[in-house]
């Protein structure tokens, strides 16, 4: 079947994998090589920018790569790759920066939350954070580029760096990106209030063991004002009702929201449900899971194998540009 085109996307290495990773990006990963050539980057330079994320980069890598795997991501059909593999990211971003107005990488909201987040560590490669992210996407020539709300800024920088170059450099070489805003959940942790991060540890692993999971879930924060098993809920601001509406049936969802709001069901009892209901749907991932780690270097092998064919696109499209730009050949 023809492909509807290219997509592109990066995450920053962050080791196993969690619910808020798995229902903000990888579920859409996997559908969307139905319908998509997919290019699926683990930006471990990206991750340079910030001192906690350079830390066990080698196992991080692997590790995300393992649950990407796991959750259905298909090494055959899509191009997984580490981004320092293919050196050549590293040169476009020299030349798109070239285009780039410093103004507008100053302004950028993400950079002035990562100025207030690090004052110690206010790196040039911070600030070239989203010249980078363009230069990823570009190299490949992608069409769509899947982000949640939180990337929309880069997105549109990268458009306009692409329009920029082109202009100055009187050329069609690089192409400008469509932004996908996929209905991306915001998942919120245990906690009940933050959103789900290995950072806050309010996080639930794919790859935990089903007990360690029932742990987590029990330590869940219902509806605050819920304080006896015989005050009525309200699952309409109850984090663990907003799960079961994500991995339990339409059967089993009615009857908590009618049993929860008259004190039919109490929290104990809406959590170990749900906790079985997840343990259930993450078996199959779990055991795939298992079947990959039992062969590190077949993960290494996909991830190399993945940075070949992406540096075969990369050497394509630098030519192009290097052209363009009119460097001596
Ligand atoms: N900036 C993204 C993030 O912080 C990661 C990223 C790097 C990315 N390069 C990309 C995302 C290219 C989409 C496309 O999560």
């Amino acid at each position: 079947m023809a492909k509807k085109g290219r997509v592109f996307s990066g995450a920053r290495p962050t080791g196993r994998q969690h619910l808020g990773n798995y229902l903000g990006a990888i579920k859409n990963y996997v559908k969307l090589q139905d319908d998509y050539e997919c290019v699926y980057c683990i930006v471990d330079v990206h991750a340079l920018t910030t001192v906690e994320t350079t830390r066990d980069l080698i196992q991080n890598t692997y590790e995300m790569a393992v649950d990407w795997l796991a959750a259905g991501i298909r090494p055959g059909d899509s191009i997984v790759f580490v981004q320092s593999h293919v050196p050549q990211v590293m040169e476009l971003h020299t030349y798109l920066s070239m285009v780039t107005p410093l103004g507008k990488l100053t302004d950028l909201p993400t950079f002035k939350e990562k100025v207030r987040d690090q004052p110690d560590n206010v790196n040039y490669g911070l600030l070239g954070y989203p010249v980078l992210m363009t230069a990823d996407i570009v190299l490949y020539k992608s069409d769509v580029v899947p982000v949640g709300v939180d990337q929309a800024p880069h997105l549109e920088f990268a458009r306009e760096t692409v329009r920029s170059f082109n202009y100055r450099y009187n050329t069609k070489a690089l192409i400008e990106p469509q932004m996908k805003n996929t209905e991306i959940p915001k998942v919120l942790g245990i906690d009940g209030v933050q959103k789900m991060g290995k950072s806050l540890n309010n996080h639930i692993e794919l790859a935990a063991t089903p007990e360690e999971t029932r742990q987590r879930v029990m330590q869940m924060v219902t509806d605050p004002q819920r304080m006896k098993r015989t005050d009525p809920g309200n699952p309409d601001v109850c984090n663990v009702f907003s799960m079961h509406k994500v991995f339990s049936s339409a059967e089993e969802v009615q009857m908590i929201n009618s049993e929860c709001r008259t004190a039919g069901i109490g929290c104990v009892d809406c959590k170990k449900r749900f906790a079985e209901n997840l343990n259930k749907h993450l078996e199959p991932f779990r055991a795939r899971r298992e079947e990959i780690a039992s062969k590190p270097d077949t993960v290494w092998d996909v991830l190399h194998e993945g940075g070949k064919r992406a540096r075969a696109l990369a050497d394509e499209t630098m030519k192009e540009v290097r052209e363009a730009m009119q460097l001596p050949a």
